[in-house]
C-alpha cells in the first residue's frame, strides 16, 4: 500500500541560522511527538541550507528534499544546481514543476521532463506538482489541465521509473491564499489522477502512488483533508515554517 507523507516546502524562506533552528526543532519533535512512525516526513529547505540541514536531522526518519534542480546534467549554466550535486548533499527527493516555477521561471513540460529524468538517474524521487489556476477552475476545465500536465511529463516514464514519482496536486488558487480546497474538491481531483494512473500503468502502480495535496494546508484542516481515501498527505508551504504546525499536520492522519 502507498505511503502517507507530509512534506514541507520552505520556499525562499529562512536564513541559514533560522533554517538550522527549524530543522533542529522538527527533528526533535518528529522523534518525540509523531505517533505514527510509518508516516513519511520530508523537508525541502533552500539549496544553500541542504548540506547543514542534512547534518542536523535523522536522515533515517526525515527525508531531505530540494525545491528544484537544473534541467541539464552539467556544464556552463551559471547559477544552476544539478541533480547530481544535490544527490551528493544527501538529497533524496526533488520538488519539480511547482506552479511558482511554472509561472515565474517559465518551466515547460519539456524542461520538466529533463529534470524528472535527471532526478531519477541520480537515484532521487521527483515530487511532481500539478494543479489548475483560478480561471481554469472557474471555467470548469481543471481536469483537463491536470491531465495535460501529468500526461506530458511523468506518463512518459517507464513503469519502473514512474513508481519512484510522488504526485502533488496543488491548485494554484489555494497556494498561499488561505483558501484551501475543500476535502471533497481535493478527493475528486486525487481520485481522477489515480484513475489516470490506473489507465496508464495499471491498478497496482496506481494503488502504490502517493498523491499529496498542497495549498493552505494547516493543522486545522489537515485532519479533514487527510480523511479522504485518495489524499495521501500534504505538501505544505507556510505551515511548514513553524515546527509545531508542521508536526500538527504530520499527526493529522487517523
Ligand atoms: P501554502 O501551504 O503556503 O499554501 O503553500 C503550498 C505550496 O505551494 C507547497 O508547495
Amino acid at each position: 500500500m502507498r505511503k502517507q507523507i507530509v512534506a514541507g516546502n520552505w520556499k525562499m524562506h529562512t536564513s541559514l541560522q533560522e533554517g538550522s533552528a527549524l530543522a533542529t526543532s522538527i527533528n526533535k519533535m518528529v522523534k518525540n511527538e509523531v505517533e505514527n512512525k510509518e508516516t513519511g516526513v520530508v523537508i525541502a529547505p533552500p539549496h544553500t541550507h541542504l548540506s547543514v540541514v542534512n547534518q542536523l536531522i535523522n536522515t533515517e526518519r526525515i527525508c531531505l528534499a530540494a525545491q528544484n534542480c537544473a534541467s541539464e546534467a552539467k556544464g556552463a549554466f551559471t547559477g544552476e544546481v544539478s541533480a547530481k550535486m544535490l544527490s551528493t548533499f544527501g538529497v533524496k527527493a526533488v520538488i519539480l514543476g511547482h506552479s511558482e516555477r511554472r509561472a515565474y521561471y517559465g518551466e515547460t513540460n519539456e524542461t520538466l521532463m529533463k529534470k524528472v529524468n535527471l532526478v531519477i538517474e541520480n537515484n532521487m524521487k521527483p515530487i511532481f506538482c500539478c494543479g489548475e489556476k483560478l480561471e481554469e477552475r472557474e471555467a470548469g476545465n481543471y481536469f483537463d489541465v491536470v491531465k495535460e500536465q501529468i500526461e506530458n511529463v511523468v506518463f512518459n516514464l517507464s513503469k519502473e521509473d514512474f513508481e519512484k514519482v510522488i504526485i502533488a496536486y496543488e491548485p494554484v488558487w489555494a497556494i498561499g491564499t488561505g483558501k484551501t480546497a475543500s476535502s471533497d474538491q481535493a478527493q475528486e481531483m486525487h481520485a481522477y489522477i489515480r484513475k489516470l494512473i490506473v489507465e496508464k500503468f495499471g491498478n497496482d502502480i496506481a494503488d502504490n502512488t502517493t498523491i499529496l495535496y498542497g495549498g493552505s494546508c494547516k493543522p486545522s484542516n489537515a485532519v479533514e483533508l487527510f480523511s479522504k481515501p485518495d489524499v495521501d498527505g500534504g505538501l505544505i508551504g507556510g505551515a511548514s515554517l513553524k515546527a509545531e504546525d508542521f508536526i500538527g499536520i504530520i499527526n493529522s492522519f487517523n
